[in-house]
């Protein structure tokens, strides 16, 4: 251990007479969870202590020994063998003293001109742009996945719902390209996130500015960061990025719980309309004929902790006064679990998208004892027989409550009965204007269900999965 202040055993020891209370030290360590931070933290310190040597602040020599000295800490975290203790607080704290511990006196030097305000706020900038390029890449994943499967199920053709209640058949390839133009709008949204991330906040200092002339361009192109903050104030206080991370998180999390609701009512046994492989299902440890959606319920599980993350962030920042203050250490805790919970999310809902199959046995019963097809019975009136739309959809209507009370569907009810309420609903053309597959391709107007027009959906996919490859 390299010497410390006497009496505190900190960095920052020099004003204190007494050493930090047990209470004061738990409370106050962050390393439990930013040491998540390190990589970034070491390449943030290696670009500023190579701006510090191009403004003549460390020499040649001194820098070769920090860089080192940098590269031993980092191998020593990546094999295990490094030594986290709460009394040195955070990460930087760590990295720093370790640095100084391998290459003494000159380690002392890297924190000219850098406070850990700026330290942490950069590093955490970093992280978040670097791991939405991991979302991204599952986002893009997922969203192939949903093409492809799309593409199997053009021609199945399932119940869609309003209210929950049958309302006109679909082709399952409508249903499962909804969810991915939801998740290509999450990728878009991540990406602004991401853009508003990359900015330089290293060299703002505590909240000031600092009192050196350091080379921000330098550190900007060093970081590869898109922009330079203009106010040091601004850039140390300031977490709107973090903010629209957890709000893409959260719209990506609402998402993903959607579908994973679709996914659990679709394979219960009252609606049958799907089936998981056993791979993805779990049992029951008492009843042996249960197989459970658990990853689809899971992930509608996690969704609540990310839309809690936000709320979080939103809390810790309403009415926390410029610039720095210690509730912002927290923020971390609700980006980190974000990260985590969006990522095994995505995988666990590509994993069933891939996997699940339709029954569109099941799908055609349904649709018929809800009797899906009936707006389209009603604009064949309109349409061939020249009713009035209300007039149709009346004389549907009774047809509906006949077959209910018969215990019948638009399908079974005989035609005598039929004819007593319109003489149209008769022979061929009547069993034209209820067909399920016919339905689904009358819906030709543009973005529906019809076999045409999904075929010129996957085209659409297709071009968006091609110009997203190339971001
Ligand atoms: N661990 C701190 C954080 O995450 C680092 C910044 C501490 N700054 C300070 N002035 N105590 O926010």
């Amino acid at each position: 251990m390299q010497k410390k202040e006497e009496g505190t055993g900190k960095l920052w020891g020099g004003r204190f007479k007494q050493s930090a209370s047990p209470i004061m030290e738990r409370i106050g360590e962050s390393v439990s969870f930013d040491q998540k931070l390190y990589k970034e933290d070491l390449e943030g310190s290696r670009a500023h202590a190579k701006m510090l040597h191009k403004i003549g602040i460390l020499n040649a020599e001194e820098l070769k020994q920090i860089l080192e000295g940098l590269s031993q800490v980092e191998s020593e975290i990546e094999s295990g063998n490094f030594k986290f203790s709460s009394e040195l607080e955070d990460i930087h704290m760590h990295i720093e003293s370790r640095l100084t511990e391998l290459k003494g006196e000159v380690g002392k030097k890297l924190h000219t001109a850098r406070s850990r305000n700026d330290q942490v706020a950069q590093d955490t900038r970093l992280y978040v742009r670097n791991r939405i390029e991991e979302i991204l890449d599952r986002l893009e994943s997922l969203r192939k996945a949903l093409y492809t499967r799309a593409g199997e199920n053009v021609d199945t053709i399932i119940p869609g719902y309003t209210h929950l209640q049958v309302a006109q058949p679909v082709r399952a390839s409508h249903f499962l390209l909804a969810y991915f133009w939801m998740f290509t709008r999450d990728a878009e949204f991540f990406r602004f996130a991401q853009e508003s991330a990359n900015l330089l906040v290293l060299g703002s200092g505590a909240m000031a500015g600092v009192n050196y002339q350091n080379d921000r361009d330098f550190l900007a192109s060093e970081l590869r960061t898109n922009g330079i903050s203009p106010n040091s104030m601004d850039a140390v206080a300031s977490r709107d990025h973090l903010l629209q991370f957890l709000f893409a998180a959260t719209q990506t999390m609402l998402h993903a719980s959607r579908f994973c609701e679709d996914i659990i009512l679709y394979s219960s046994q009252e609606f049958g309309l799907i089936r998981l492989p056993d791979s993805l299902t779990t049992g029951s440890s008492i009843m042996p004929q249960k197989k459970n959606p658990d990853i689809a319920e899971l992930i509608r599980g996690k969704s609540a902790r990310v839309t809690g993350n936000l709320n979080h962030l939103i809390g810790l920042l309403k009415g926390l006064p410029l610039t720095y203050n210690r509730d912002l250490q927290e923020d971390k805790l609700a980006v980190f679990d974000a990260v985590e919970t969006v990522l095994i999310s995505l995988e666990g809902l590509e994993a069933m998208v891939s996997e699940m199959q339709f029954r569109p046995e099941r799908g055609e019963r349904s649709l018929k004892e809800g009797f899906a097809t009936a707006t389209d019975l009603a604009d064949f009136l309109v349409g061939e027989k020249k009713i009035a739309f209300r007039t149709a959809h009346e004389l549907v209507g009774r047809l509906v409550s006949e077959c209910v009370e018969r215990k019948e569907n638009l399908f079974t009810v005989p035609e005598e009965v039929r004819i007593k309420i319109s003489s149209h609903f008769s022979g061929e053309e009547y069993q034209k204007a209820v067909s399920l597959e016919l339905s689904a391709d009358k819906k030709a107007s543009y973005g529906g269900t019809a076999r045409s027009r999904q075929l010129e959906q996957l085209e659409l996919a297709k071009k968006s999965l091609e110009s997203s490859s190339k971001h």
